[in-house]
């Protein structure tokens, strides 16, 4: 067919298609254009078993109709559920909407769960794969940058308590991660920025050379470049996949992934969930987790400068609220890196290379101070 001067041509980003090697099971993450019309990628799970694809009201109008079509050949049944949108919704209040549906249909326990949205959905469709009948299983269709660079690959799930974030949860692995990268197309903008914290985060703690690569790429993909956008998913996706092969149950080396992220957590804990996006809070989160890194005497100033511009130039916020040392403190507690009251936090060791440390309280209220308000 000729193609008229107004009609986009295809963006030719070749398919990819990685592995996650667990102890018991290994399975694909496929990233790359066009994924969500290719029937064999995306369907999964017995023939004839019963889908329900799970989705935000954001979402559903804009792909729930092409999924639904497509895993209308390989499933008896398909049916979409739209939860309301939002991190203050990933709670036991939508949660059960999932259930309520689920046994309200009939679904029995071959019945597969399409996690089509961003991490809020990738999370509590996981949950509820995790408990519904003891354990139903689950594929994850990420939209956003952030679900497709890090909450759609690994099985951790869970909903927030208003103490503390993702405290209720389960791991329970997905049966494939279908990442298509023309999703991303509808992203706003600000969406766009919370993601690249994420992609950002892999950097400084598993490969500086990835970093150089991002501080290069930077305004290529905020402007949605898809060659960029394809290498920044697969190589987040290979160092994610490659941490979470070694320690599936975050026993130890996986904490790592947490960089920036107890902060962070305070961040929209304290806020209250929604105020700050995720994204945003973890690149906030990860500048301050820097500078402690600095005052730990682990890394140079120069090293943490470099982060905390490349966070800046990603369009994310370099200050914290002024909640105050104290407060950031007490909600610090509740983390589930924490042991016995003691909070510990991702540092950089050296570029490319993080563990978990404690710190003087005294010395995180200094961070807290330099960085917030
Ligand atoms: P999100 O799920 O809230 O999505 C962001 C916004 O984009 C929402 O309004 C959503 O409706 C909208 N959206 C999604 N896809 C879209 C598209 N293609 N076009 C237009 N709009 C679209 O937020 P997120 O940043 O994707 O995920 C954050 C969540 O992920 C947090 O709850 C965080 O705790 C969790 N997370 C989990 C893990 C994990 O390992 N499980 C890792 C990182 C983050
Ligand atoms: N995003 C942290 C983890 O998957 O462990």
């Amino acid at each position: 067919m000729p193609t008229s001067p107004t009609t986009p041509l295809p963006t030719l980003v070749p398919t990819t298609q990685l592995s996650i090697d667990l102890a018991d099971r290994r399975y694909d993450i496929l990233i790359g254009c066009g994924l969500l019309d290719q029937p064999h990628t995306v369907a999964c799970g017995a023939a004839s078993s019963e889908a329900l694809i799970v989705t935000n009201t954001t979402v559903a109008p804009l792909y729930a109709h092409r999924l639904q079509r497509v895993l209308a050949a390989h499933h008896a049944r398909v049916n979409t559920i739209a939860l309301p949108d939002g991190e203050a919704h990933k709670d036991w209040d939508t949660l059960n909407l999932v259930f309520d549906r689920l046994l309200g249909g009939g679904y029995d326990r071959r019945t597969v769960l399409y996690a089509l949205g961003g991490g809020v959905v990738g999370d509590m469709t996981g949950f509820a794969a995790a408990c519904y009948m003891r354990g139903v299983a689950y594929v994850q269709v990420p939209t956003t940058l952030l679900a497709q660079v890090d909450s759609s690959v690994g099985g951790k799930t869970a909903i927030n308590h208003p103490a503390g974030k993702n405290m209720i949860g389960a791991f329970h692995q997905p049966l494939r991660v279908i990442a298509d990268l023309d999703t991303l197309d509808t992203l706003p903008d600000r969406e766009i920025s919370a993601g690249l914290a994420e992609v950002i985060k892999y950097g400084p703690i598993a490969d500086d050379e990835f970093l150089g690569w991002i501080e290069q790429h930077i305004d290529a993909l905020r402007a949605r470049d898809k060659s960029a956008l394809a290498h920044a998913v697969r190589r987040s996706c290979e160092i994610k996949a490659h941490v979470v092969a070694q320690d599936e149950r975050d026993a130890g080396l996986r904490a790592i992934l947490n960089f920036g992220h107890t902060f962070g957590h305070a961040i929209e804990a304290g806020l209250g969930f929604g105020t700050w996006l995720h994204g945003e809070a973890v690149g906030c989160g990860m500048g301050m987790a820097a500078d402690l890194s600095v005052r730990c005497g682990l890394i140079d100033v120069a090293y943490a400068q470099r982060i905390k511009a490349l966070i800046a130039r990603a369009g994310l916020p370099t200050r914290g609220p002024s909640l105050g040392a104290a407060r950031y403190l007490d909600l610090m507690r509740i983390d589930k890196k924490s042991e016995s009251g003691q909070i510990r936090f991702v540092l950089i060791d050296a570029p490319g290379q993080a563990s978990l440390h404690g710190a003087d309280d005294a010395l995180v209220a200094e961070v807290i101070e330099a960085n917030c308000g």
